[in-house]
């Protein structure tokens, strides 16, 4: 007998054995990436070699391929999608817009890059995700105070940006330029043209003024879904070039040269956050019982004294280290939240609060809403009902009843006094007031009488 409970109780241990010896691993494995060009797979070793040894698995295939196929029997073969087929005007195989969107939509994450020659079909995913690549097919990107100092490049599309980003060196962009949808705020900008750029086909005169000029000018952006996908967007291929990698950078008007632009950087801290590998969050063990105690309560009652943990941790790329910050924020929540308040952190992962509950009943939510840019968002909630007092749970006496309970002592007090007075009244004979004045001296009375 011993030994069957003793072997039961390890089965049941195993499934928790085996869920904290391998941790959820949110980092995208399998990569689709599709070309327009198999030279690409060289012209572009660099970026793909990057992803390899942190651990992706790529499959390269011509955008045009006929055995393109994202899904097989309902599941879906790859966690991620690189598009690096600007010029694709229709893909191969069973993919579509309708098949890049829906695999976004279930969480995957998505890479596009495209560049002057780009086709409709990349413009309309594009625009899907948030993002519109300028109207006129013709035009690029030029900069005539932000350029790189370049032998070829003369006309001034080669920009050397340091826009909105920390890198040791400009990244250098050729391409066509983007704006936001205003409409979209999941999308956030990580590269932009200087102030006097415009985007504008330069074979031609400038006879009208370009539709894009200045900062409203995107060169890079990435978006992320409600349900934690992400995009990046480029408008240009080549900036994930071992061209561009390599080259030294020199900006217009400058006397620094940099042996190396800021791109391999750019992009390998762009792809870490996109493919999961930065800024993913988890929440685990979340718990909440009264000041106290340990045990959590099927429910509350209204004034209790609560406490409320929660562990967080953020993905490295390799392990799951204690996430820290001051701003993450619970809510005790029916209708609206009756409490709001940040939760203090141990730095070790560790964010607890404790407070009381309102005096309310009804069914509450512990709540937990928390999106941070950059971050996957975090959204926990656990129910939890909240009674009133039971009939004998309600205190005694209440402090500001003082008067009242002053008042109906003193009602007693006096029913007792005049109960007291009553009895010689009945002992004698009634309506004699001198009698009765007399018999407060009782010792007399008899005699009298
Ligand atoms: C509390 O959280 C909010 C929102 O998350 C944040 O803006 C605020 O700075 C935090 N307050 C403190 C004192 O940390």
């Amino acid at each position: 007998m011993a030994k069957i409970s003793i072997f039961l109780t390890v089965l049941s241990l195993i499934p928790l054995l085996c869920t904290s010896f391998s941790p959820e691993n949110p980092t995208d494995r399998r990569i689709l990436v599709l070309l327009d060009d198999l030279a690409l797979k060289s012209s572009h070793s660099i970026f793909f070699n990057s992803l390899q040894s942190r651990g992706f698995v790529l499959d390269f295939k011509l955008a045009s391929d006929p055995k393109i196929n994202l899904q097989r029997y309902g599941q879906y073969l790859y966690d991620a999608l690189i598009l690096f087929s600007p010029s694709i005007k229709q893909f191969g195989g069973s993919l579509d817009v309708a098949a890049v969107l829906d695999f976004v939509d279930s969480g995957h994450d998505l890479i596009v890059a495209a560049d002057t020659s780009a086709s409709d079909l990349i413009r309309e995913i594009a625009t899907e995700c948030g993002v519109d690549f300028d109207e006129d097919s013709a035009a690029i990107v030029i900069d005539h105070t932000s350029y790189a100092v370049s032998e070829s490049d003369g006309d001034h599309t080669l920009i050397a940006s340091d826009y909105f980003i920390q890198s040791d060196a400009p990244v250098l962009f050729k391409g066509i330029g983007h704006t936001l949808n205003a409409a979209n705020s999941l999308v956030l900008e990580v590269l932009s043209a200087s102030p006097s750029a415009y985007s504008s086909n330069p074979e031609s005169k400038l006879s009208s003024p370009p539709s894009l000029t200045g900062s409203a000018i995107s060169l890079v952006s990435v978006v992320q879904g409600r349900n934690n996908a992400r995009v990046l967007i480029s408008g240009s291929l080549d900036l994930f070039s071992n061209r561009f990698f390599q080259s030294e950078v020199q900006k217009a008007r400058s006397t620094t040269k940099y042996d190396k632009s800021g791109n391999e950087q750019f992009v390998t801290e762009l792809s870490k956050w996109v493919f999961h590998e930065r800024g993913h969050l988890k929440a685990v063990d979340v718990r909440h019982h009264k000041v106290g105690e340990t045990a959590e309560p099927a429910m509350y009652r209204i004034t209790d004294d609560i406490e409320y943990l929660v562990e967080i941790y953020e993905w490295s790329g390799s392990s799951w280290v204690p996430y820290v910050s001051d701003d993450v924020q619970i809510q005790f929540y029916m209708m609206s939240p009756y409490v709001l308040k940040n939760l203090s952190t141990d730095n070790k992962g560790l964010y607890s609060t404790s407070f009381k509950v309102p005096d309310v009943y009804g069914v509450f939510q512990f709540k937990i809403e928390y999106q941070r840019l950059g971050y996957t968002s975090l959204s926990l909630s656990k129910q939890i009902p909240v009674r009133p007092f039971r009939h004998n749970e309600y205190e005694r006496f209440i402090p500001t009843a003082f008067p009242y309970y002053g008042a109906s002592f003193s009602t007693v007090y006096g029913g007792i006094l005049r109960f007291h007075d009553c009895v010689p009244v009945q002992q004698v004979d009634v309506g004699k007031l001198t009698l009765l004045r007399e018999l407060e001296d009782t010792s007399t009375f008899p005699e009298k009488f």
